[in-house]
């Protein structure tokens, strides 16, 4: 286990919409690199950049063309490699997207793969036998190119899916099991490309899809496997490097596949979107909406078991958005986003920032879908640095996505000098965080609620955090005698049973002055 993962904090950067250093209105690597002294600013210390490979950008870049250059829009090789030696020196980390599940339909393995002739790569990709073949359950592309089949599609129908085997193989003419020479040379194809981006300086990856490798594989055990194979090629070669999966179940991501970290994050309508989205299923919104409807239950049901399973093995990763999702601003007001973040960066784990988030930037509505984003394209807006043009985002006259509009919109610069910003909670929490080993990645952690009530809370090692998400005064029994307060939003009150809390108040109490066991009782 890499150790640096229990201290550390990342930012995601979206990169095409990060700082363009050329005025092609595409925010860039040198972009990044002149900014790395703002993220750490910020106190991330680890760097999640999604992909920069070259690719024709049906999916954002998801639909790699080449796993081994960096898209020219982006830079070169040797400007990442830059990237990765600046981080260093200011004691960051990078990590890289790596999407195992599927390439573009553009990739030379692919375009290789459906030709009518037979190569090296005729089994890379999965085809059926005949074109009159195509069984509904798989979703496929029939009948276009030279070779009698058709394609299993990963995601959009530009992402035909890599060939890792079938689990169960239902259609034993063309599905090959996870153990065929052909599959596995697509597991080391894999492994090559993580090394070639390890040995020149990469920290990690964050891995796409991470379940989807094995077809017809439910319970993941023949995907778990190949991810194993994996971790152990990183314990033995490159014990400093990480993995974080975007699974969203730790017991699988972490517990059997060997994962550091697995994404908590909107899926399968999880106790995420009860905490900081949509909430639950009679349409409450998350539990930080003042409504005082949604109920903490919702969450903890969800989490608690997932993180008593795992914690020993690795860490979940509470995450403010990612760019797949509405930003927090469609769901919350600034109080509430400001609760919200209190609560990400002071869980156990490791947390992620999403690039704006620490801003309050606007999800934007009704924006014609750019490079495959669909409704995702209004969270990939251009980063607003400040009052200049485009925000500060780029020097040229078109930015390939329109930057906000409006005239309040926040920025970097205005956000920094206001002392109500969520730029300075965001900052505070983080900054305390890295203060205190109680706060880090596998720090204790005890919940401290009732269902149906707020506030709640949790305890981690001399620390409690209390939050009240109502929109109203309310007040929560705890032995709080002697304890210190270290940090609050709103206003808060401590006496020596109970602390009072105003609406949509947060704070963080600390028994620093106690022995340990005297803060045991509850
Ligand atoms: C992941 C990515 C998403 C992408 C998809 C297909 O969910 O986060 O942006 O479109 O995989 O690669
Ligand atoms: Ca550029």
């Amino acid at each position: 286990m890499p150790q640096w993962l229990n201290d550390s904090v990342f930012y995601e950067i979206y990169p095409q919409s990060f700082y363009d250093t050329n005025g092609d209105g595409i925010g860039d690597i040198n972009g990044i690199i002149e900014k790395l002294d703002y993220v750490k600013g910020l106190g991330c210390n680890a760097i999640w950049l999604n992909p920069v490979y070259d690719s024709p950008f049906m999916d954002a870049g998801y639909d790699v063309r080449d796993y081994k250059n960096v898209a020219p829009r982006y830079g070169t090789n040797d400007d990442l490699v830059r990237l990765f030696d600046e981080a260093h020196k200011k004691g960051m980390k990078i990590l890289l997207d790596l999407v195992p599940g599927h390439t573009s339909d553009t990739h030379p393995w692919f375009l290789e793969s459906k030709k009518a002739q037979k190569s090296e790569y005729t089994n890379r990709y999965i085809f059926t036998k005949s074109v009159w073949d195509a069984p509904p359950q798989y979703r496929m592309m029939c009948g276009i190119c030279e070779r009698d089949g058709n394609y299993l599609v990963n995601y959009f129908s530009s992402q035909p899916a890599l060939n890792y085997g079938f689990h169960e193989i239902t259609h034993p003419e063309w599905q090959l099991p996870c153990d065929h020479p052909d599959c596995l040379a697509t597991v080391e194809a894999i492994k090559d490309i993580m090394r070639f981006w390890l040995d020149k300086g990469a920290d990690g990856f964050r891995v796409d899809m991470a379940d989807s490798l094995v077809k017809n594989d439910d319970e993941k055990v023949a995907t778990a496997k190949i991810w194993r194979g994996i971790r152990e090629m990183l314990d033995k070669d490159y014990p400093e490097a990480a993995m974080v999966a975007e699974w969203c179940n730790p017991e699988r991501a972490i517990n059997n596949a060997g994962f550091h970290m697995d994404f908590y994050l909107d899926h399968h309508g999880n106790g995420y979107s009860r905490l900081f989205r949509y909430g639950d299923d009679e349409g409450n919104k998350g539990i930080f909406n003042p409504n005082g409807k949604g109920d903490i239950k919702n969450f903890t049901d969800e989490y608690l078991p997932a993180y008593e399973l795992s914690k020993n093995n690795g860490y979940i990763s509470f995450m403010t958005n990612n760019h797949d999702m509405p930003r927090m601003t469609h769901y919350f007001g600034m109080d509430a986003i400001k609760l919200a973040y209190a609560m990400i960066f002071t869980m156990p784990g490791v947390p992620f920032l999403y690039y704006g988030d620490e801003i309050g930037m606007k999800y934007q509505e009704n924006l014609v879908s750019k490079e495959g984003g669909f409704s995702r394209t209004g969270s990939r807006t251009p980063m607003q640095w400040n009052s200049g043009k485009n925000l500060g985002f780029s020097a040229g006259d078109t930015p390939y996505l329109p930057v906000d509009t409006d005239e309040n919109a926040p920025t970097v610069e205005n956000q920094q000098n206001n002392p109500d910003s969520i730029y300075k909670v965001v900052t505070d929490i983080i900054a305390i965080r890295h203060a205190n080993d109680d706060l880090h990645g596998n720090g204790d952690f005890e919940m401290i609620f009732e269902p149906g009530k707020f506030p709640f809370g949790y305890k981690r090692g001399k620390f409690v955090m209390l939050f009240n998400p109502l929109g109203k005064d309310s007040e929560i029994e705890i032995n709080a005698k002697g304890v210190k307060k270290v940090y609050e939003i709103g206003t808060t009150e401590v006496a020596d049973n109970k602390v009072k809390m105003s609406a949509q108040s947060f704070v963080t109490v600390s028994y620093t002055h106690l022995r340990a066991h005297e803060t045991d009782s509850y």
